[in-house]
């Protein structure tokens, strides 16, 4: 069995979305959130297929004028028992327009009703390793905690374990330049790692150029078997425990 920790499953994205989802029989998704209409999409997907869940959340390059209604929109539907967590919420420096207190305003909003309710963290973070650190340590007590789509380096991975921690791994690690993330992936456990697309983004080889849909996650294990000297299934095997616990699936 294998579970894609962190998927956008939007309509627009994908000609048929039906088709993609069915790929993935007998296996999981978890499909994320980045602001109203996509959190909105996300309750759609998890009421209509069993083996989707969702986390839903603001984005932090996604805060409009819309904010207060889509933390509304969140606290009415965290208790759900299909969302399993606030994601994808975070820091994003990478533009140069970027309005940083913003963003740290409604990282830290959002970590609170995390707390409030329990659930785990789905966390994006570019360019915002520091302030992304610091937030957590000043924030955080219990709640579990995922850097989705992992791209800082192995010594920031280790002081990043402090936390309940998990690293979202996904395509980038097949790419021909992806010497930092598999340094980051020799350093680490298994027992640290969760398996993501970020579908229909980052297509692992040897489908980079096309959209990027949840099956592809098996390239991404294959490619973790080799870095790691073990076989395929015995990461599909870890990596699935890892999912079920970290965001208490009910599966
Ligand atoms: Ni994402």
């Amino acid at each position: 069995m294998m579970i894609d920790t962190h998927c956008h499953l939007d309509v627009s994205d994908y000609e048929n979305v039906e088709e993609i989802i069915s790929h993935m029989e007998g296996n999981y998704m978890i499909a994320s959130g980045c602001n109203l209409e996509t959190n909105k999409r996300v309750i759609e997907l998890i009421n209509k297929y069993d083996n989707i869940f969702g986390t839903i959340g603001v984005h932090p390059t996604e805060i409009g004028e819309d904010i207060e209604e889509n933390l509304k929109f969140i606290k009415d539907n965290i208790t759900n028992p299909k969302i399993v967590g606030i994601g994808e919420i975070g820091l994003d420096y990478h533009y140069d327009d970027t309005d940083k207190e913003l963003q740290k305003k409604y990282f830290i909003e959002q970590i609170k009703i995390a707390k409030e309710f329990n659930k785990t963290l789905v966390i994006h973070s570019r360019d915002a390793v520091c302030d992304t650190y610091d937030i957590l340590d000043k924030y955080i007590e219990s709640n579990k905690v995922t850097l989705h789509c992992y791209g800082y380096d192995k010594g920031w991975a280790s002081k990043f374990k402090k936390f309940n921690m998990k690293f979202g791994i996904g395509g980038v690690l097949t790419f021909k330049n992806a010497k930092k993330l598999v340094e980051v992936v020799n350093t680490i456990n298994l027992e640290d790692m969760l398996l993501e697309t970020d579908s229909p983004y980052l297509t692992p080889e040897p489908f980079r150029g096309k959209p990027n849909e949840p099956y592809n996650i098996i390239y991404v294990a294959k490619k973790i078997a080799e870095i790691k000297n073990v076989s395929t299934e015995k990461v599909l095997e870890i990596t699935t425990k890892n999912a079920i616990e970290h965001f208490d699936l009910d599966i």
